[in-house]
């Protein structure tokens, strides 16, 4: 019987540096939300032990270095699973963008071979194996609205978000995570963003929301890519509440409180942008 997980994009609402670690990786306070824009994986048993990739994107390796392969063969050596699957991925999240694309189908990858193998591990189970897959994973295996800590993979469970709307577009270039934080200047950053946010959603004001968005991460890209830039310009001209760009970018997000607000907006800023998407925050499932 096949099984099928949807794999959500992510948006950082809030995102802080906190330092540098010995281990080249950076402490992150950062505030994440799931939206309504997703992939679908599609999950088969076979009995040969291989896991087999078949994406519908011919942008994304369908071998080793797919995070999907990766969760699987862990998930393999770890439990001594000799089973194998055929994965069919049906990509809607766009590739390279800071929406944890890759990271949400290696979530989606332990929901779905935990299922097919019958290995009964509990959700903090799969957050703490996603952790080794990347630093992300963890929040894409809760999902919802969260604060995460550490490198990304410490989360605390947020309420919902006010409601709102969101226009989301990714111009046509890509980042490298690894570039936009090798670029960091940390000790020049005392953003407290996050606790901002933190206050915000708790409060479920969606004015103290929008004010409190901020990412310590987008001043290198506004600078490095013009792209980016005006993209997040056209998005305040066209009257959004707040724009801002989430995790290492080139993807820019605009919240506007309307549903009007917010067709507006897609349709001027896709006037000039191919990849333009209307979506919604997602509630979170535990709530
Ligand atoms: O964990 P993940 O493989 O997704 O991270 C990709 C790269 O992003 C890392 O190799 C590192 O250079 C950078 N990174 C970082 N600090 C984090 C997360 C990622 O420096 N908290």
């Amino acid at each position: 019987m096949d099984i099928t997980v949807k794999a959500t994009a992510k948006l950082n609402l809030a995102l802080d540096i906190l330092g540098k670690r010995d281990d080249g990786y950076h402490e992150l306070e950062t505030v994440m939300a799931m939206v309504d824009l997703a992939d679908y994986l599609d999950f088969s048993l076979r009995l040969d032990g291989n896991i087999k990739l078949e994406s519908s994107s011919n942008a994304v390796p369908e071998d080793g270095r797919n995070l999907i392969v990766k969760a699987g063969l862990l998930l393999q050596r770890r439990f001594q699973v000799t089973k194998g699957a055929t994965i069919k991925l049906d990509k809607k999240i766009p590739i390279s963008a800071g929406m944890a694309g890759g990271s949400s189908d290696a979530a989606a990858t332990l929901h779905g071979l935990n299922q097919l193998w019958e290995l009964n591990l509990s959700l903090d189970e799969l957050a703490e194996i996603g952790a080794e897959i990347g630093s992300d994973v963890s929040f894409c295996v809760y999902g919802g609205v969260a604060m995460c800590n550490g490198r990304g993979e410490k989360i605390t469970p947020l309420p919902s978000l006010p409601p709102c709307w969101v226009v989301l577009a990714k111009p046509a270039i890509s980042v490298s995570t690894r570039d936009v934080f090798s670029h960091l200047e940390v000790n020049d950053i005392q953003h407290q963003h996050s606790e901002k946010m933190l206050a915000a959603i708790s409060s479920g004001d969606y004015y103290q929301m929008v004010e409190a968005l901020g990412n310590d991460l987008e001043d290198y890209s506004l600078e490095k890519y013009a792209e980016i830039s005006y993209l997040k310009k056209q998005f305040e001209a066209f009257g959004a509440d707040a724009v801002l760009m989430s995790g290492t970018g080139p993807t820019v997000f605009a919240i506007v409180k309307t549903e009007k607000k917010a067709k507006r907006l897609y349709n001027s800023v896709s006037g000039f942008c191919k990849n333009v998407h209307m979506v919604r925050f997602l509630k979170p499932q535990f709530e």
